[in-house]
């Protein structure tokens, strides 16, 4: 975790391939609904990368060909979780709507769109809001992995733990992207003051923006609503708490109980 090698990812960056799984055996394992309405949700929010990629590429990162680099193979990867899931539904006997991602991002909220907007203002007056944004995605990252995580662990399908499994090696690497560039750019203690404030204020769980509220409120309870969520999510906020100035951070484990 204490170092992230670009060139390395760069290098070995490749789509999640539907021939790595053997989807015949997906009639003898069973799904419940719950697990159903976990998997559109990390669907939903996979397939929507595009659309966060778009904001964030209208503030400043563009201006980091670093970032430029991995945001380039992170969207291809991002993309492939989505298809992966959606082909998992598919042949355990779930149908999805071609038009589905359509319907999705029509209904991404106005609140996406004011962030979207004031993430490129804010970077007109500040180079710090980089650091904001890095730690932003790290978090979302380490969310997203630990939440794919307690999925695979809980399941009974194997074919699904595999699956999850497969998906959580490419979001390590995101995570670590993130956090490695987060720290740094969080040196300067005005970085992090902006990032505090940034989080504090307007930090929310992955798929909200794209999903609606009670969604979000019902994907945390079903990922992080038992005592072993409870650990994941103090390991979540003890993990970015590691970041320069961040000690105070407590947003899963606030969220979790709210
Ligand atoms: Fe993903
Ligand atoms: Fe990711």
């Amino acid at each position: 975790m204490n170092n992230f090698d670009l060139e390395r990812y760069l290098t070995n960056s490749k789509k999640v391939d539907l021939s790595e799984f053997d989807f015949s055996a997906a009639e003898n394992y069973s799904l419940t609904d719950d697990e159903v309405r976990c998997l559109h949700y990390m669907m939903d929010v996979e397939s929507s990368t595009i659309v966060y990629l778009r904001a964030i590429l209208r503030t400043c990162v563009i201006d980091d060909p670093e970032a430029v680099a991995f945001l380039s193979c992170w969207a291809y990867e991002e993309y492939f979780h989505g298809r992966v899931i959606r082909e998992f539904l598919r042949v355990s006997g779930v149908e999805v709507s071609p038009g589905r991602y359509v319907e999705v991002k029509r209904s991404a909220s106005l609140r996406e769109r004011i962030e979207e907007l004031g993430a490129s203002f804010m970077c007109s007056l500040t180079r710090h809001f980089h650091a904001a944004y890095l730690t932003w995605g790290a978090v979302q990252e380490l969310t997203t992995l630990e939440g794919y995580g307690v999925l695979a662990r809980r399941t009974s399908n194997p074919l699904l733990k595999t699956v999850l499994n497969r998906i959580i090696k490419d979001e390590r690497r995101h995570f670590s992207f993130y956090y490695n560039k987060a720290r740094a750019a969080l040196e300067a203690s005005r970085a992090q003051r902006l990032t505090t404030f940034l989080l504090r204020k307007f930090w929310t769980p992955v798929g909200s923006g794209v999903k609606a509220d009670p969604d979000v409120n019902w994907m945390i309870r079903f990922v992080f609503g038992d005592s072993a969520g409870a650990e994941v999510t103090r390991r979540i906020d003890s993990t970015i708490g590691r970041l320069p100035g961040l000690a105070w951070f407590d947003l899963l484990t606030a969220t979790r109980s709210h």
